[in-house]
């Protein structure tokens, strides 16, 4: 293991240069990571996973608001340029687009905004954690956007742990990914879904499993591609600054902090971003 024994230094002065921010409760952040990663190769990141407090799903509203605001403000002091919520369930439970000023981007809208593209009958899933599925924050979105969607919504409270436990391709993990999805199309068995957001960033480690559970004809939105369109357009209008230097070494791209340190989160963590290498693990104190 090489997390570094310390927190490294606070800097408060983000350019252009600056790496971007991207937080996640756990390691399932890194679905947002990789594509990211894979659409910007000239930007550095820096991903806090606050695996000491995960899962954030079955905690209240307050105790997420409060430790989303502990997350930006750790990866605003690391000089993000940009800050990116890589989980559903604390982008439901924050307000705004900026935190000090500097942009915030949520899974909620870019999530949204994809599925209501594809979608022909308008008739939309959303599965997500209990606290993203009670916050309605998906419903709320979906309707402001398309007044007609119907939109049916199905908490997942042991997908998760599925994930943090790397059991991703496991025959217990088909099981219940099938009955949960039994539960979603018993919700309204005669209405045309085609199209499931998969409302969080977990769950596109356990895409095939869902897909096989929901049948080939229903579309599975991942945020991650429609978050990543989202920053190209706002890079085009200036919201935010390209890195104006190549980034030679792919290897110094990836800088992974987390709040609680394991070889065993480590070890995943590394599985879970394969092909990408992080430079460095660090141990973070928030
Ligand atoms: N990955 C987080 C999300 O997108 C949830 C994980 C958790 O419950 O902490 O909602």
């Amino acid at each position: 293991m090489n997390l570094t024994p310390t927190d490294w230094p606070v800097t408060k002065m983000a350019n252009e240069k600056s790496p971007i921010g991207v937080f996640d409760s756990g390691l399932g952040g890194i679905s947002v990571l990789k594509v990211l990663a894979e659409n910007f190769p000239n930007e550095s990141f820096v991903y806090l996973g606050d695996t000491a407090r995960l899962p954030y799903g079955s905690k209240s509203g307050e105790t997420i608001q409060q430790y989303t605001e502990q997350n930006l403000r750790w990866l605003a002091e690391r000089e993000s340029k940009v800050l990116i919520i890589a989980c559903n369930t604390a982008s439901s439970h924050f307000q705004g687009d900026n935190y000090q000023g500097i942009p915030v981007y949520n899974m909620i809208a870019p999530g949204s905004e994809a599925a209501l593209q594809v979608s022909k009958t308008k008739v939309i899933g959303v599965l997500g954690t209990r606290a993203t599925i009670q916050s309605q924050s998906y419903v709320k979105k979906l309707k402001e956007l398309e007044p007609e969607v119907t939109v049916l919504s199905q908490a997942c409270p042991m997908f998760v742990p599925l994930v943090e436990e790397g059991w991703n391709d496991d025959p217990i993990t088909n099981l219940i990914v099938f009955r949960y999805i039994q539960s979603l199309f018993n919700k309204n068995s005669d209405e045309q879904l085609d199209t499931l957001i998969l409302g969080c960033t977990h769950y596109p480690f356990l895409k095939n499993a869902i897909q096989k559970a929901v049948g080939s004809a229903v579309q599975l939105i991942e945020s991650g591609d429609a978050l990543s369109l989202s920053l190209k357009k706002d890079l085009e209008l200036g919201r935010w600054q390209a890195n104006p230097e190549t980034l030679t070494e792919p290897s110094t791209q990836i800088h992974f902090a987390s709040t609680d340190r394991s070889d065993f989160f480590e070890n995943l963590a590394r599985q879970l971003l394969a092909p990408l290498v992080p430079h460095q693990f660090s141990l973070a104190h928030l």
